[in-house]
């Protein structure tokens, strides 16, 4: 349903503005995935990792440096046709971007209607607004509302009906929980779930919320500077994590159990995607690196039953049904753990995978809802 090839986006700022040469942020380098219909695929990352920018060009709001966008087998141009912009719709980080404060939100659902042109009368377009707020949870009595008279959850449901209305294949959702409370967090989750189940929508989901993301994911990208670090099945993710900054990243959430809370395995602070430190962009926070890992990139490649940019990645203990997998189909297993005595993998006291101190790390339960 949806395709993503090679989706680059450099960000030029112009020269004089820092120092006197152009400066290129590095927002998002070499991204690929798909999606089927009815799936999602969830994003997850630390601020500023280039998952709105991802968005962004996923709607045709920023044009990529280079890559390209296919939906439901269209090819979508970076100067979007009407036709292509109702393809797939953008559920926004700040919802009051996408509405006049001065107008109803009667006004801001009937907007999209009139401007691709559906609905031949006035009224065709009430029944459709009126038919969708319904299926979100709002009631007419919200359509008459500016958008600051109605609450942070109703506000989040009328911007994702905004999308909506447009009968997008995929909706891209970029942080759509952000600015709510946790009560009102797990009914537009359980409103997405049962939107995805009705309508059969492909969804994109961002988001900083772990819990959330576990949740919705069929799949989950988890994204460094730009790049995907590790791609996977929500469960393989979530369950599973295997490259060093998922851990990382998972480690730091917060769980409910104190007895299972740990310390994050991170060094250090995120680095700048102006001057991205060279190899893994991850090495300088990284337990694991060693020598290559300061010099050259590594590529996101197919490690077993996941897809993984590390170049330590084959030392990663399997899943046991995956192991179980291979030895059946008389596939030999990738390399495991070399010594840590290896003088090639002499990385002075950081560890290594096979490590037995290196345990799962926990994650919390699913959302309740
Ligand atoms: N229009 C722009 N011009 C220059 N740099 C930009 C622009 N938009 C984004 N960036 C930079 O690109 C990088 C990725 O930004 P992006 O907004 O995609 O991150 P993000 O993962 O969505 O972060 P957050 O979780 O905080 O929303 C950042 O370094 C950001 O400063
Ligand atoms: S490539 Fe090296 S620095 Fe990067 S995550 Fe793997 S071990 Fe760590
Ligand atoms: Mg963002």
């Amino acid at each position: 349903m949806l395709q993503v090839s090679g989706l680059r986006k450099h960000f030029e700022l112009a020269a004089g503005h820092v120092g006197k040469d152009p400066v290129v942020v590095r927002a998002v380098e070499d991204v690929s995935f798909a999606i089927d219909k009815g799936e999602t695929l969830t994003i997850v990352g630390e601020s500023g990792c280039g998952k709105s920018t991802i968005a962004k060009m996923l709607v045709g709001l920023v044009a990529p440096t280079a890559g390209t966008v296919e939906v439901a087998g269209r090819m979508l141009s970076p100067d979007r046709t009407q036709d292509d912009r109702r393809l797939i719709q953008l559920v926004s980080q700040n919802p009051w971007s996408a509405l006049n404060r001065r107008r109803t939100l009667r006004h801001a659902l009937e907007q999209p209607l009139l401007a691709h042109g559906i609905g031949r009368t006035k009224a065709d377009r009430a029944r459709l607004v009126g038919e969708m707020v319904e299926r979100v949870g709002l009631t007419d009595r919200h359509l008459g509302q500016l958008p600051a008279g109605v609450s942070g959850g109703e506000l989040a449901r009328a911007v994702l009906a905004r999308a909506l209305l447009l009968s997008p294949q995929v909706l891209v959702l970029d942080e759509p929980t952000a600015s709510l409370d946790v009560s009102v967090k797990a009914t537009v989750v359980n409103l997405l779930l049962d939107l995805r189940a009705e309508l059969g929508l492909s969804m994109v989901l961002i988001t900083h919320e772990l819990d959330i993301a576990r949740k919705l994911a069929d799949k989950s990208a988890v994204m460094y500077l730009g790049r995907i670090v590790e791609q996977g099945s929500g469960e393989q993710v979530f369950d599973e994590p295997r490259h060093p900054y998922t851990r990382m990243l998972l480690a730091s959430m917060p769980v409910a159990d104190p007895e299972h809370r740990r310390l994050p395995e991170g060094l250090g602070e995120v680095a700048s995607a102006i001057a991205p430190p060279p190899g893994c962009a991850y090495h300088p926070r990284c337990a694991y690196a060693e020598a290559i890992c300061g010099t050259a990139v590594p590529e996101l490649l197919l490690q077993g039953d996941r897809m993984l940019a590390c170049h330590r990645a084959d030392e990663l203990g399997l899943p046991s049904e995956v192991a179980a997998a291979h030895a059946a189909a008389g596939v030999p297993l990738p390399l495991h753990a070399s010594s840590p005595a290896d003088p090639q993998r002499a990385t002075g006291g950081r560890q290594a995978y096979d490590d037995p101190s290196d345990a799962p790390v926990p994650v919390p339960e699913r959302t309740k809802t």
